[in-house]
């Protein structure tokens, strides 16, 4: 499957009820032979209204990690889970995420990463581990199917709760490290 193929499959996609409420599709975007692929949870409501992933206040925080990491943005390749966003920005339901996980797939066949960071426990419990605990497992790095994987903590948890900042500075520049490792 190509680029334009998977994203008109995923615009015009009726798999869950999503697509019925949505404003607009949120694929993914970025380098699509990048290193590196983060993975965070689903749109908000600034990505609903863009159709860009990570734009609203956690995206603006995510901004600030990567430049604060020397990572630019326009180097790595940032999707979702859910490429529609889930009313009032509840949590993605198991049924939804199997449905949608599918578009997940082939962006990384498409983009044949090194690594992949979750962005916070939901995609970490899909992608790494069912029963992930992204408290005590963030930063730690696991070789799954050939990928390099890791979790940091969701840009969104850090608004909420500012202390967990040092930790995912932490993490980030550990992300960069290995990104920047020779082969
Ligand atoms: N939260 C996410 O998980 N993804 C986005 O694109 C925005 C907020």
């Amino acid at each position: 499957m190509t680029w334009e193929e998977l994203e008109h499959a995923c615009d015009t996609c009726d798999r869950c009820q999503l697509g019925k409420t949505k404003t607009k599709t949120v694929f993914g975007c970025g380098n699509k032979n990048a290193d590196l692929m983060f993975v965070g949870e689903a749109p908000g409501e600034s990505e609903d209204l863009t159709g860009e992933p990570f734009v609203g206040r956690a995206g603006k925080l995510f901004d600030k990690y990567l430049e604060a990491v020397g990572i630019k943005r326009s180097e790595v390749y940032i999707a979702n889970m859910l490429k529609c966003r889930p009313p009032k920005n509840r949590d993605p339901l198991p049924s939804e995420q199997d449905e949608c996980i599918y578009y997940l797939r082939e962006q990384v066949k498409l983009v044949k990463p090194r690594m992949i960071v979750c962005l916070g426990r939901i995609s970490a419990a899909r992608l790494i581990h069912p029963d992930y605990k992204i408290t005590k497992e963030h930063g730690v790095w696991v070789n799954k199917n050939d990928y390099l994987m890791t979790a940091v903590y969701h840009p969104s948890l850090l608004l909420r709760d500012p202390r967990k900042k040092e930790e995912m500075l932490a993490d980030m520049l550990e992300v960069a490290r290995r990104l920047r490792e020779p082969d």
